[in-house]
């Protein structure tokens, strides 16, 4: 059986965490943690939990606003409350919003379990026929903290592959001042995320699909801007509305991002299920790749990373060393192959136009393993 998706909503770090310990891993998936701000609500819609846990916080009123807009918009979640201390009155505004149940932080693992499986069987109860099949989605970065490593190749490549195997995709383009996924992709967009940045507030799926350009893979580009001075249009927020207003709707949504730690960047990271880091396989990317992670790490999201090794050759610095130096041992380690240049000469993937380089062969087996898990 598959397991139950959960979200957990919470400003405190230490009840997420004590949330997080609660929850049998066996059981149940964590798809996210969020905070009580103006995007709690969509980032919840984004996830298409089975279960939305709300801790309810000094006077209740983020918890409470958020029940009832997810109770009322999204159909299939249950809701529990999770409180320091339950009384009345509390009991009576949650249930009035949709809340299931109310329960006390110092709930065991097991009473949390069965609280949560049979809010669930509760709400399937509620019956939606008529519902629009849920798509389970997964975001996918491509990060570096340097620039030229490969991430923007990798991520077209990957996006292609996933379009190929019939898997609903779309790829964002986030470097947001030097993007060339359409160059590489061969296209000439009409709009781009510029003409999403002027009204955020009113943005929904077809706005954002107004603006997307469709490549003959099946594949959606989100472009980046047509010049750079326009990149200061977009604010990390807006990155992350566009996410999670697309995620109900795209089995992948893979984002190419810019070298670097800039907010964009970081945006998209704490938005994503995966975040690819790609290395090139030579000392300074080493030495880049230790820091990267290491901040990674301090900004919680070192659990997501996946270390693509790029460009691997024999030489001083070997594979062995960056699984070494870092403790991570690569998902993807691709050849240096001289079928990616003339495959970006070309504007033609690698993964169609030379689909028996060893570099297809790397970016095809991590597709399959990504499709699998689906
Ligand atoms: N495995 C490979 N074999 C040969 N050349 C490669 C390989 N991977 C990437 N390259 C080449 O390296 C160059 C940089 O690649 P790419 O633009 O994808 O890097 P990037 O990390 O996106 O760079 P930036 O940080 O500037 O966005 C390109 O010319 C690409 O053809
Ligand atoms: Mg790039």
């Amino acid at each position: 059986m598959d397991k139950l998706n959960v979200v957990v909503i919470s400003d405190d770090i230490d009840t997420k965490i004590r949330i997080k310990n609660l929850i049998d891993g066996e059981k149940f998936a964590v798809s996210g943690f969020f905070e009580y701000n103006e995007l709690t609500v969509l980032k919840i819609l984004g996830r298409h939990p089975d279960v939305v846990i709300l801790s309810y916080e000094g006077d209740g009123k983020s918890a409470l606003q958020v029940a009832e807009q997810v109770y009322s918009e999204l159909r299939g979640a249950a809701l529990i409350m999770l409180a320091g201390s339950v009384d009345m009155e509390m009991l009576s505004n949650a249930m009035q919003r949709g809340v299931r149940q109310v329960l006390p932080l110092t709930v065991t693992s097991e009473e949390l379990g069965e609280a949560l499986v049979k809010a669930c069987s509760l709400e399937k109860k509620r019956g939606f026929e008529n519902e629009q099949p849920r798509i389970k989605s997964r975001v996918i970065s491509f990060f570096s903290g340097k620039d030229g490593t490969g991430k923007t190749t990798l991520a077209v490549n990957t996006a292609v592959a996933l379009a190929l195997q019939g898997k609903k995709t779309l790829i964002i383009d986030a470097d947001l001042q030097f993007g060339d996924v359409a160059v590489l992709l061969d296209l000439d967009p009409q709009d781009t995320i510029y003409e999403l940045a002027r009204d955020v507030e009113e943005m929904n799926i077809d706005v954002v699909k107004s603006v997307l350009t469709m490549h003959k893979s099946g594949l959606e580009l989100l472009a980046a801007p047509k010049s750079p001075e326009l990149a200061e249009y977009i604010h990390d927020k807006t990155l992350e509305v566009i996410i999670n207003t697309v995620r109900p709707y795209y089995e992948f949504i893979v984002i190419d991002l810019a070298p670097g730690f800039g907010d964009i960047s970081i945006a998209a990271i704490e938005n994503s299920d995966i975040v690819n880091f790609v290395a090139s396989v030579d000392i300074l990317s080493l030495k880049n790749a230790k820091i990267s992670l290491g901040i990674l790490d301090a900004l919680r999201q070192k659990e997501k990373v996946g270390l693509i090794l790029n460009r691997a050759a024999q030489g001083i610095i070997s594979k062995a060393d960056f699984e070494k130096v870092l403790s991570l041992a690569p998902v993807v380690c691709l050849p240096e192959d001289k079928e990616v240049l003339s495959s970006i000469n070309k504007g033609v993937p690698f993964v169609t136009g030379a689909p028996r380089s060893a570099a297809a062969k790397a970016i095809t087996a991590y597709v399959n393993t990504l499709c699998e898990v689906q």
